[in-house]
């Protein structure tokens, strides 16, 4: 089976690598270490179909970000993540879909975009219909682009993040 390229990218401290190592290792770490690249694969029946994810787990912190727009020219699909608690990460996630576009030279792409941190209810400050509203305004012209809430640290929603990007490729 040919490996298919995941690249997550997003602010810092949203929460990318705890979705990517709850995703391919089933951990969840309190404490947080900010990432300047990692890799992850793993192997999974996604309707039927073995499908190998290599998941390249970007860096959010700025300091980090100089390779962004080349790893982005090795991604096949793209999971954007920000937390629900996190305005500014919120503010930074059209900017990063525009840059896909971009790098990619398409105007349509296999996009995930994920609302982390929904188990922190009580420091929710971005809702639901703001971030769908943002993901509707990109499928008039890319159809290949969704929003899902998820929680790193309850494992909700975590396989049906990378498994709807998968699904998402495999009809682009
Ligand atoms: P960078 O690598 O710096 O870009 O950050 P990141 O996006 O990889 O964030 P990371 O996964 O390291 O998570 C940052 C902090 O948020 C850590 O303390 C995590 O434990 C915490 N965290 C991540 N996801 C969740 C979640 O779904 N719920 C809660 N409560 N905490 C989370
Ligand atoms: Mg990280």
């Amino acid at each position: 089976v040919k490996p298919i390229k995941i690249v997550v990218i997003g602010s810092g401290g949203v929460g990318k690598s705890a979705l990517t190592l709850q995703f391919s290792k089933s951990k969840f770490f309190l404490d947080y270490d900010p990432t300047i690249e990692d890799s992850f694969s793993k192997s999974c029946y996604i309707d039927n179909e073995m499908a190998r994810l290599d998941i390249l787990d970007t860096a959010g912190q700025e300091e980090f970000t100089s390779m962004r727009e080349q790893y982005m020219r090795l991604g096949q699909a793209f999971l954007v993540v920000f937390s629900v608690t996190d305005r500014k990460g919120f503010e930074e996630v059209d900017s990063l879909i525009q840059l896909i576009y971009r790098v990619k030279d398409r105007e349509a792409f296999p996009i995930m975009v994920a609302g982390n941190k929904i188990d922190l209810q009580n420091d929710r400050c971005i809702d639901q219909s703001l971030a769908q509203e943002l993901v509707q305004r990109h499928q008039e012209f890319n159809p290949y682009c969704a929003y899902i809430e998820t929680s790193a640290k309850t494992r909700l929603n975590v396989d049906l993040v990378f498994h709807d990007l998968v699904r998402l490729l495999r009809l682009y």
